[in-house]
């Protein structure tokens, strides 16, 4: 790989793993390196829990749509916004707690997500392809449940870790020009330039997924944008401490 903007533009994610397994010391080193991301008012509101135990895969597997891969992958590891470790020292302070504003979930879950995706391009650095998992969220209760997550934890999404036993091909964006505008807002060309993109979209589909469905991408993101999409999740949060004040 010549630089790492070349690493960047050549991600894509992997759905199938050899059985090698990570040297631990790599591992730790890749961990490190999602943690160097930079951290909302430094309060590194994340925490990884790291699935190895079989069964809990194997359940996690299952709750998420039975993607196998979380159980073939040589580490499966669940990513959380954790606004807990931070606020015991409200009560270690004695200082009232008020880490529950839709504010400080934001914070946390960009934290997150900056965290991962830096460990994320560390991995693929090394060879190591990955996967995120949002399909946890079909049942976070029961994630929480098999995990041991507290109140103010909670899981954002899953990723799956290994050496790639696949080597699918990159998924084209966007043009730049639909998804950066200058100065202002606005939606000029980006119809056309869609329209464009829709036709690739379904051609990387027909040729390159092996025969798969083919949608375009308007059509992909409309439907989901019409389905209801996980109505648990706002009960769930507050359920976890999360009451978006
Ligand atoms: C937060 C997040 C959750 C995702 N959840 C899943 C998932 O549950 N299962 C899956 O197979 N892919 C999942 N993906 C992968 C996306 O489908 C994938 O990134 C997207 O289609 C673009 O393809 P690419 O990563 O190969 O470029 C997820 C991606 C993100 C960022």
């Amino acid at each position: 790989m010549s630089s790492v903007i070349d690493l960047l533009k050549a991600h894509r994610s992997i759905r199938k793993f050899t059985d090698q397994s990570i040297d631990p010391a790599l591992f730790e080193d890749l961990v490190k390196s999602g943690q160097a991301a930079a951290t909302s008012s430094f309060l590194q509101g994340s925490t990884i829990v790291r699935v190895s135990d079989k069964e809990k895969r194997s359940e996690i597997a299952k709750l998420s749509g039975n993607q196998t891969y979380v159980e073939t992958a040589a580490e499966f590891m669940v990513f959380c916004a954790d606004l807990k470790r931070a606020g015991n020292y409200c009560a270690e302070y004695e200082m009232p707690f008020e880490g529950d504003f839709t504010e400080h979930f934001i914070i946390a879950t960009v934290d997150v997500a900056l965290m991962a995706q830096s460990m994320v391009t560390a991995a693929e650095s090394v060879g190591l392809g990955i996967c995120y998992i949002g399909g946890i969220r079909n049942n976070p209760a029961l994630v929480c449940e098999l995990l041991e997550l507290p109140r103010g934890v909670y899981p954002v999404f899953g990723l799956c870790l290994g050496y790639p036993d696949q080597n699918p091909e990159v998924k084209p964006r966007l043009p730049v020009s639909v998804i950066m505008k200058q100065d202002v807002y606005n939606e000029d060309g980006d119809r056309q330039a869609i329209t464009e993109y829709d036709s690739l979209i379904r051609e990387y589909y027909r040729t390159r997924t092996g025969g798969g469905h083919g949608a375009s991408w308007s059509e992909q993101v409309s439907s989901l944008l019409s389905e209801k999409s996980r109505p648990h999740m706002k009960d769930f949060l507050a359920a976890q401490g999360f009451k978006f004040r």
